[in-house]
């Protein structure tokens, strides 16, 4: 088998005395999604070289837009391809249709999908539309196809303010897979002022379970702000716990968390 290109990303040096996971604090948000995206762009054209696709876990909201800015841009500037990735989101409001401005379809489109070669059934986001009726069907089919598709190589991850990674919210299982679930207050709150109040803020949504994530192959979770602080401290120094999701990738044995000074 080829080797994958090594990981662009240094494990920190003297500051990890209670770190459960690999961390590296970067000086910039911004810098430090160059770097994630410096990884992803080594792994497509490895895997281009060797005519094998590249299967990407892909997440929404305000944390990874500079990262998919950096990709457009590598893709423009530097003739990255994106012809041989297959991306699977994390999760969708539910209900939601694909064309509102607020859906994750849509905001996978405007910044990243439809700037980029890739093909576009190759991209997929949880249905924010079907019947209640089909859900576990659908939820199924797309753990199944993650599985055709290989497996997932690098999910990118963001994390919430209730510890949450996707949308598992604090009492998720670390056996959970892909479903629809509740959404947190705070969470809800949190995205409020994207649904103009709080009151058109969906209360539901289907996300990949922790299992799901805990599947991929590498896990990079990037967190900016200091807003981020605490969260981001508890899921790395604290107890793995399913009320911080995200402290079960203490658990993964290649997950790496990407913060900026303020995080
Ligand atoms: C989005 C997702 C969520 C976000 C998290 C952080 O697809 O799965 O877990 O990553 O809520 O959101 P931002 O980046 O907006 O702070």
């Amino acid at each position: 088998m080829s080797r994958e290109p090594p990981m662009n990303l240094p494990p920190t040096a003297a500051s990890n005395r209670f770190e459960h996971v690999p961390l590296t604090v970067f000086p910039s948000s911004a810098e430090a999604s160059r770097a994630v995206a410096g990884e992803i762009a080594a792994l497509i054209r490895a895997r281009q070289a060797a005519k094998r696709t590249v299967v990407l876990g892909l997440a929404t909201g305000s944390t990874p837009q500079q990262l998919y800015a950096e990709l457009v841009r590598m893709h423009r500037e530097e003739g990255l391809s994106f012809a041989n990735v297959v991306t699977f989101n994390l999760d969708e409001y539910f209900p939601i249709q694909p064309s509102a401005l607020r859906s994750y379809r849509h905001f996978m489109q405007v910044n990243l999908f439809d700037h980029i070669d890739i093909v576009p059934a190759n991209t997929h986001v949880p249905d924010g539309t079907l019947p209640i009726s089909s859900l576990d069907a659908f939820c199924r089919e797309y753990e199944e196809k993650i599985q055709a598709a290989g497996g997932i190589d690098i999910q990118i991850l963001g994390i919430g303010r209730t510890g949450h990674i996707g949308f598992n919210e604090p009492g998720s299982p670390r056996r959970s897979r892909t479903r629809m679930v509740t959404l947190d207050s705070l969470t809800r709150r949190d995205a409020s002022g994207d649904f103009g109040g709080e009151e058109n803020t969906p209360r539901h949504a289907v996300t990949m379970g922790v299992r799901t994530i805990l599947e991929a192959r590498r896990v990079i979770l990037m967190a900016w702000g200091q807003h981020k602080a605490e969260i981001v401290r508890e899921a790395v120094e604290g107890p793995v716990t399913p009320q911080i999701t995200a402290s079960f990738l203490q658990e993964h044995d290649n997950v790496h968390f990407v913060v900026d000074m303020a995080a």
